[in-house]
């Protein structure tokens, strides 16, 4: 049965004695599914609110071996979209793979043809010499999608976003130009104009972050700013206020000659070096100049939670890592072996520009990662609720948390065995409160192997429904609700 539990200082895994020996591990999540799918009615427990109608569009890796070549990393695998689909109280599922370049290149060889996050194609040393001039980027975009006016879009680390069409899932070729080499599959939506934010790292003898926005219909960015940086940072997303973007500069640097020439998987180019330590800046949305940079301690991070202004300070709240350690531990050998992962905090940071200063501290004690928020009720604004992931005794992703950032309070959905992905929260029609709505989460149960569609109530974190998929859904990112 599931457990709900809440408390203000939610000691891990204390009250929850569901776990034991006998929980069944997350080890099916890292195994490859071939099968794409598609199913009209799934069998569904439950009942769902009537209002919610639309899609929830899932990405995330879900083949991990080209040919019979083995992937190292959760993040190489291939790219594959889920869908699940809400129609007066009845939930329809499709899957299939992205038909990107990269993934038809393997198929075709029967080994990997571009380099992924963590593991290179085997090459000759000429090979090796003539893509240090002529790099080849992979283009399978397994972390996160958007939709920008009527686009859809699934994005992965480089610049190549690749659009699709929502109801066949199939690829439709390159969205827009990225102004860079690296960028981030973390967008904002900019409010004014319902354009997409990002930034991008361009590469060369003076690198830089250039922020970049792009309007609904447009195939060209605009760069907004830019910031000079000789050993680019690792970031996987940014912050975003309704006057500054908010860069947080990890020690988790790169060599761009290195990366160049260095003939290493792409992540393992980059080193900790703590003696750096974290460096936020500010950038200008409207005039596009930096302020900063304001150094803290050394410290990693995927996801940044939101951003606001407080007076003269910038609020920024992130998952936060002690160090990049993070990115070892979800090698797969080790995944699959049951390895514990390295637990991130909620942190909040408060940077004040005029006296140059940085504070911190953590908001809740429970775990959180894959946070979501009411994004268009709450980013760039002082804000109460964030949903996320959690993780306890089983050292893997096994609950979903709900933090009240006001009350310092947490409330935790587990069931023994299952492993949740990230929760997408979904405001009710003409809803008055921030949480009001439901929650959507991919769950894998450990104890069938196979994965089901679960749908919480946002403010109790109370069942409502869970929709049995037709197989295992692998661990995945990222995915976004687009109403019908
Ligand atoms: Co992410």
């Amino acid at each position: 049965m599931a457990e709900l539990t809440t408390s203000p200082t939610a000691a891990t895994g204390a009250a929850n004695p569901a776990t034991s020996s006998t929980t069944a591990s997350p080890a099916p999540g890292f195994r490859s599914l071939t099968e794409e799918s598609e199913v009209e009615a799934l069998p569904l427990e439950g009942e769902l609110p009537a209002w919610l109608a639309g899609s929830l569009i899932r990405t995330g890796p879900a083949l991990w071996e080209a040919g019979e070549h083995p992937m190292r990393h959760w993040f190489d695998g291939f790219a594959m979209l889920h869908r699940f689909s809400f129609d007066q109280g009845s939930v329809s599922y499709a899957s299939r793979f992205l038909e990107t370049r990269a993934y038809r290149a393997a198929r075709e060889r029967g080994k990997l043809a571009y380099p992924e996050f963590a593991t290179d194609p085997c090459r000759s040393l000429f090979q090796r010499v003539s893509s240090a001039f002529t790099p080849k980027l992979t283009d399978n975009p397994n972390v996160n999608l958007t939709r920008l006016g009527e686009r859809f879009v699934a994005m992965t680390e480089t610049p190549i976003p690749v659009e699709f069409d929502p109801e066949t899932l199939a690829a439709a070729g390159v969205a827009w130009k990225v102004p860079g080499m690296l960028t981030t599959a973390h967008p904002h939506r900019d409010r004014a104009s319902g354009g997409m934010l990002n930034y991008a790292v361009k590469l060369g003898p003076r690198s830089s972050y250039r922020f970049f926005l792009v309007r609904p219909e447009a195939t060209e960015p605009e760069v907004i700013g830019s910031v000079g940086v000789r050993e680019p940072a690792y970031m996987h997303s940014f912050g975003l206020t309704e006057r500054w973007l908010v860069l947080a500069e990890f020690p988790f640097v790169v060599n761009p000659l290195k990366l160049a020439l260095g003939g290493r998987p792409y992540i393992e180019n980059y080193h900790w070096k703590p003696s750096l330590g974290t460096r936020f800046t500010l950038v200008d949305r409207a005039t596009g100049e930096a302020t900063g940079p304001f150094e803290t301690d050394p410290f990693f991070c995927f996801h940044h939670v939101n951003a606001y202004e407080d007076g003269d300070e910038v609020v920024v709240d992130l998952c936060a890592y002690p160090d990049a350690g993070i990115v070892e531990d979800l090698y797969l050998d080790r995944l699959r072996a049951g390895k514990p992962i390295t637990k991130p905090e909620l942190r909040r940071f408060r940077v004040a520009p005029a006296a140059g200063t940085v504070a911190h501290e953590r908001l809740v004690e429970e775990p959180l990662e894959l946070p979501r928020i009411n994004y268009s009720r709450a980013s760039e604004r002082r804000y109460r609720y964030v949903w996320g992931t959690g993780a306890g005794e089983t050292g893997w992703i096994d609950r979903i948390v709900r933090a009240d950032l006001e009350r310092r309070e947490t409330t935790v959905w587990s069931e023994d065995g299952c492993y949740p992905g990230e929760p997408v929260f979904v405001a009710a029609p003409d809803a008055e409160g921030e949480d009001e709505g439901v929650l959507l989460s991919v769950v894998l149960d450990g104890r069938t192997e196979g994965s089901f569609l679960l749908v919480l109530d946002a403010a109790s974190l109370d069942e409502l429904g869970r929709a049995q998929a037709p197989n295992r859904i692998p661990f995945g990112f990222h995915g976004q609700f687009a109403r019908g």
